[in-house]
């Protein structure tokens, strides 16, 4: 059984020039990009990825890539990220996503840090944004999906853009 308090420890800070490399580490992980658009991602684009992220974190309230770590081992348990929904033209608003490193996996960091994200948000925007919030999921990451009923979002229509994903919406 997964104890849900293993980790007490969780702490976040803005991504860095530190954090090149893990980023290029963590998208070589097939199980990362199982359920991602691109499931073999290149040391070029892990880097450009990279690149854009810390693009976001200058853009402003609310966006911005956070790196969530064992305050005590300091080890990077996972990311999380506020963005524009550039992914998607058709739907201009905001985006959220998280990812996990696969040895913290069901262990309750993600529910963690999505509620870390929400009341980061909301300290910002408030808890009714006048832009919308989205994310986008692969419709067989069950687990995702869970999070994201959970934390208000609901199944809003399959992407045209991206095979095989849904975008869902922030409703409450
Ligand atoms: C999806 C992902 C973020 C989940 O992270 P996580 O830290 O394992 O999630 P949590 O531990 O907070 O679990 C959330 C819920 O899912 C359940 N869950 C987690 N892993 C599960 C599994 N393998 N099978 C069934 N249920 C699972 C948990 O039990 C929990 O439910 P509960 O609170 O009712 O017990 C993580 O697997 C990941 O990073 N995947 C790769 C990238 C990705 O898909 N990101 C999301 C893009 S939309």
């Amino acid at each position: 059984m997964p104890n849900k308090n293993m980790h007490p420890n969780i702490k976040s800070r803005l991504i860095d020039v530190t954090d090149k490399e893990w980023i290029v580490e963590l998208y070589s992980d097939l199980r990362i990009t199982e359920f991602l658009p691109t499931k073999i991602v290149s040391r070029e684009r892990s880097h450009a990825f990279f690149e854009k992220y810390l693009e976001i974190c200058k853009m402003g309230e609310p966006y911005e890539v956070r790196i969530y770590f064992d305050d005590e081992t300091k080890e990077r348990m996972g990311i999380a990220a506020c963005r524009p929904f550039e992914r998607e033209p058709d739907y201009p608003g905001n985006e959220v996503g998280v990812i996990i490193v696969p040895e913290f996996w069901n262990q309750g960091v993600a529910t963690f840090i999505a509620n870390d994200l929400k009341s980061r948000i909301e300290s910002k925007i408030g808890s009714n944004p006048s832009v919308p919030f989205y994310a986008l999921v692969h419709d067989e990451n069950i687990v995702s999906q869970k999070i994201n009923r959970r934390f208000g979002f609901t199944l809003l229509t399959p992407s045209k853009k991206n095979p095989n994903a849904s975008i869902w919406k922030f409703t409450r």
